[in-house]
């Protein structure tokens, strides 16, 4: 489903990605970890188009279809989805609002038939209800004086709204009480775990793997994939540190 091919990118003129391989095939979960500093989440932005990140060589397709030709939106609406990192806070538009506008655009895009106020809600709270996020959060300006687990979980109902073929996460975990990982966990699970759908989880933790087993696992270091392997290479990893692979 997704195929990286020798792909280098760079921002301000620095190279931070320097050929990045990879293939996910759908039914797939692949979690990239590495060092700080890595490019892992300059990757993500990468394939979802985030102005200032330039493509100097390489290719990413979706499907077959040449990801990097298309404009943002159009690479939501072929069915990516991309957790940041640092969610976004958009001060003035309620999670909603937000999430209805986003859905129907990309239903739109696809010539499917916009769901209405009152379908939307129902899909919205049951993401809601998955999640254990209030629905009054959702009326809540985006992420507007989120806590950071509210931000991730807020994240998270999304793309439960969203559905995508493909999903980057990008530490979803990062800030997550013990609780709340769980919850994320099966969410992630419940949501993309399926013969047709594709994750990419980006993680410093194998704590977030014990609930979301991936498939494969691949060390991120100074721009390149330097070493993949099944999920033991996490455990070995949280053992061993990246010395010996990442120096
Ligand atoms: N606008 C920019 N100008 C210069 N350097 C940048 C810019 N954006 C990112 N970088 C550099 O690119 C490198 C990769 O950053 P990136 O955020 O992709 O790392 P990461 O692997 O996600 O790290 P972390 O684990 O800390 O999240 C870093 O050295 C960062 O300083
Ligand atoms: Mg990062």
């Amino acid at each position: 489903m997704l195929k990286i091919n020798n792909l280098h990118a760079e921002v301000d003129g620095k190279p931070i990605l320097k050929g990045v391989d990879l293939t996910i095939n759908a039914g797939e979960i692949h979690a990239i970890m590495g060092p700080n500093g890595a490019g892992k989440s300059t990757l993500s932005y990468v394939l979802a188009g985030r102005p200032g990140y330039e493509v100097t060589e390489g290719s990413a397709t979706l499907d077959g279809e040449d990801l990097l030709a298309l404009e943002p939106h159009e690479r939501a609406a072929a069915g990516l989805f991309l957790g940041f990192q640092y969610p976004v806070e958009i001060p003035g538009v309620s999670n909603l609002q937000f999430l209805r506008t986003a859905l129907n655009a990309q239903r739109k895009s696809r010539g499917e038939a916009e769901l209405s106020g009152g379908e939307f809600l129902k899909v919205a709270r049951a993401q809601a209800d998955g999640l254990g996020l209030n629905m009054d959060m959702l009326k809540r300006p985006v992420n507007v004086g989120f806590s950071g687990g509210e931000k991730k979980r807020n994240e998270m109902v999304q793309m439960g709204i969203i559905d995508p073929k493909l999903a980057i996460l990008d530490e979803t975990d990062s800030g997550l009480d013990i609780d709340a990982l769980r919850v994320i966990g099966e969410g992630i699970n419940r949501i993309m775990r399926t013969p047709e759908k594709g994750v990419l989880l980006i993680t410093h933790y194998q704590r977030l793997l014990d609930y979301v087993q991936p498939h494969f696992v691949h060390v991120l270091a100074a721009g390149r994939i330097v070493r993949s392997g099944g999920p033991e290479l996490a455990l070995e990893l949280e053992r061993e540190g990246y010395g010996a692979i990442a120096a």
